[in-house]
C-alpha cells in the first residue's frame, strides 16, 4: 500500500469444537495487534436470550420470528473479549451445559445466521489493523475474501481430552460423545454448515502444543502480509 500504511488483515479460523480455535485465535490476535471475534459466543448469546425468554427451541419458526430482537454486542480486544445481550454481560451464562446443548438448534435457523453474519461482517470491516475471526463458516460464508483461512482439526480423543480439562474433571467419554453429536449437527445443517473452505490451510493440532499451533498461524499471517 502507499505511504507505508499497512492494509488491515482479515484472518478466518474455522474448525470443530476442541481444536484450540479460541486459544489460538486470541493469542494470534494479541501477538499481531489485531482485533478478535469469537462467533461461537454470539450464537451462544442469542441462544441464551431464547432460553431466558422461554422461546420454544423445537420450533424453528418461533426462533426465526424473534431472531432480530436481542441486541448482541461483542468487544473485540483479544486481552479482554466481552459479550453482552441487551446490555447484560453474558460471558459466564453462555458457557453453561444448558446453552451448549441448545446452541446447534438455534444456530441452524437461517434467520439467526443472517442476523449474526451481518454483525460479524460489520465488526470485521471496522477493525482498523485487522481481525482474527473464529467460527465454523467464516472462511466459507461470512468472510469468503479473508486474507488467510485456517481450518483446525484434531482427533476426537484429543478434542474431548482438551474440553474435559477445560470443564475441570468432566467425564472424557461423555464429553467426546457430546462433541461428536454437536459437530455432526453443525456439519450437516442446511445453512452454512461447518466446512473447510477450498482455499483454507488445514492444520491438524492432534500432536501439537498450543504454542506450536500459535506459532504456525502467526507465521502463515506474516507470510501473507509479506506477499501483499
Ligand atoms: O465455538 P463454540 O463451541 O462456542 O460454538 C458454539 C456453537 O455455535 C457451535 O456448536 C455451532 C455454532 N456456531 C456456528 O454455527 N457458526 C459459527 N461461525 C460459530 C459457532
Amino acid at each position: 500500500m502507499e505511504n507505508g500504511a499497512v492494509k488491515p488483515v482479515i484472518v478466518a479460523i474455522d474448525g470443530p469444537s476442541g481444536t484450540g480455535k479460541s486459544s489460538t485465535s486470541k493469542a494470534v490476535a494479541a501477538q499481531l495487534g489485531l482485533s478478535y471475534l469469537d462467533t461461537g459466543a454470539q450464537y451462544r448469546a442469542i441462544t441464551w436470550w431464547m432460553v431466558t425468554n422461554g422461546i420454544d427451541l423445537t420450533d424453528p419458526t418461533a426462533i426465526a420470528a424473534v431472531a432480530g430482537k436481542p441486541e448482541i454486542v461483542s468487544g473485540t480486544d483479544p486481552a479482554h473479549p466481552t459479550i453482552t445481550v441487551d446490555g447484560v454481560d453474558v460471558s459466564a451464562p453462555i458457557r453453561t451445559q444448558d446453552v451448549t446443548s441448545k446452541v446447534s438448534a438455534v444456530s441452524a435457523v437461517p434467520e439467526v445466521r443472517t442476523r449474526i453474519t451481518e454483525l460479524q461482517r460489520t465488526l470485521a470491516s471496522s477493525a482498523e489493523a485487522g481481525i482474527v475471526v473464529e467460527g465454523r463458516d467464516i472462511g466459507t460464508t461470512v468472510l469468503p475474501d479473508a486474507d488467510l483461512k485456517v481450518f483446525l482439526t484434531a482427533s476426537a480423543e484429543a478434542r474431548a481430552a482438551r474440553r474435559s480439562g477445560e470443564l475441570k474433571g468432566a467425564d472424557v467419554n461423555a464429553t467426546r460423545e457430546a462433541l461428536i453429536q454437536r459437530d455432526a449437527a453443525d456439519s450437516t445443517r442446511k445453512t452454512s454448515p461447518l466446512a473447510k473452505a477450498g482455499d483454507a490451510v488445514e492444520v491438524d493440532t492432534t500432536e501439537l502444543t498450543l504454542a506450536q499451533v500459535i506459532e504456525c498461524v502467526v507465521t502463515l499471517v506474516e507470510e501473507k502480509r509479506a506477499g501483499q
